[in-house]
């Protein structure tokens, strides 16, 4: 992080909530959540090179280095709808110049984090599993609504959760940030109160559904056939199974071990389901799988006419 800001970050910060505000979701009724957002100095976790989401003309993404350009970096990071690109393809590709690749890692766009939280809705006291771990800015918003020792975060990549941990220390909180498999949770600690993933599942995996307390609930982009992830929330109802439905549409980067697409009747959806009625979907998960359920779907008029007989 530089040590001198060019233009003042908690000016940006309060204009970025103003905007959210005023936005049709934006914080809700959720204060607390407006206030745990002005808390937390989203710069502090952004690396000093980064790249744009949107690709220019010549297909390559821009590097915005925070040496060269301070404003246009500090903008970025407060941008209220862009995630700023922080690894591309594993890492195989260094933070040397604008660049191509698959998205691996990223902070979150302000906006699509306020949105996760608001329907997660985490109280104070609550035990937290967070899955992808990523820069730790969405892990920090969650350890300052619950409080100390309520947080543990799961990151696939060693270099990423190293730095997460120190960005999480440097402002003093104390998320168990575990290197390790998501998609597998985080037993020892749990059962949880609150699970959220920040990377987007085909299936919900079988692990968090038994992490899950009953009555807790269970937030995760899920992809669908309609060309986005959408944002499912389940809700526990014991014994590994949990019911909910879809509350926005997102777009995330896949959990590593989710990246291969497998057809969507393997993956519980109904031929009928349609994106124009998404919001009326639900949603069941359980020991065997999970269900998308379409309690409406259209009847198909039957139109065929048999000639009359003779
Ligand atoms: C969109 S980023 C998370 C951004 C985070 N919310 C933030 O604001 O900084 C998704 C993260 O999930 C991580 N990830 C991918 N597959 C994972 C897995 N199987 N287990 C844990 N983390 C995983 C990626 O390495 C990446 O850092």
């Amino acid at each position: 992080m530089a040590s001198q800001m060019p233009v003042d970050a908690a000016a940006l910060r309060r204009r970025c909530a103003e905007e959210m505000d005023s936005a049709s979701r934006g914080f809700g009724n959720a204060a607390w959540l407006k206030d745990v957002f002005l808390s937390v100095p989203r710069e502090h976790f952004v690396p000093a090179r980064v790249w744009w989401p949107s690709p220019r003309a010549d297909g390559l993404h821009s590097l915005i280095d925070q040496a060269e350009r301070p404003n246009a970096w500090l903008k970025a990071v407060y941008s209220t709808g862009a995630p700023l690109i922080t690894q591309l393809d594993d890492g195989r590709v260094p933070p040397a110049g604008p660049a191509k690749g698959h998205f691996s890692s990223s902070i979150s766009s302000s906006g699509v984090i306020i949105e996760l939280l608001r329907h997660l809705a985490p109280r104070t006291g609550d035990r937290v599993l967070e899955l992808g771990t990523g820069t730790g800015y969405t892990t920090a918003l969650l350890a300052t609504r619950t409080g100390p020792g309520t947080v543990v975060s799961m990151e696939v990549d060693p270099g990423i959760a190293a730095q997460a941990r120190r960005n999480l220390d440097g402002l003093g909180l104390d998320p168990l940030v575990i290197t390790g498999d998501g998609e597998q949770g985080n037993p020892a600690a749990g059962p949880y109160d609150r699970i959220v993933a920040t990377a987007s599942v085909r299936r919900i995996p079988r692990a968090w559904l038994e992490q899950l307390r009953p009555g807790g609930v269970l937030l995760a982009p899920l992809d669908s056939p309609f060309g986005c992830d959408l944002l499912v929330r389940l809700t526990g109802a014991g014994g590994t199974a949990a019911r909910g439905h879809f509350v926005a549409k997102v777009e995330f980067m896949r959990f590593r071990g989710q990246r291969t697409p497998r057809p969507y009747a393997e993956l519980g959806w109904p031929e009928t389901a349609s994106v124009e009625r998404w919001q009326e979907l639900q949603v069941e998960a359980g020991p065997r799988g999970q269900q998308i359920l379409d309690p409406s779907p259209p009847r198909v008029a039957h139109t065929e006419r048999r000639p009359a007989p003779r």
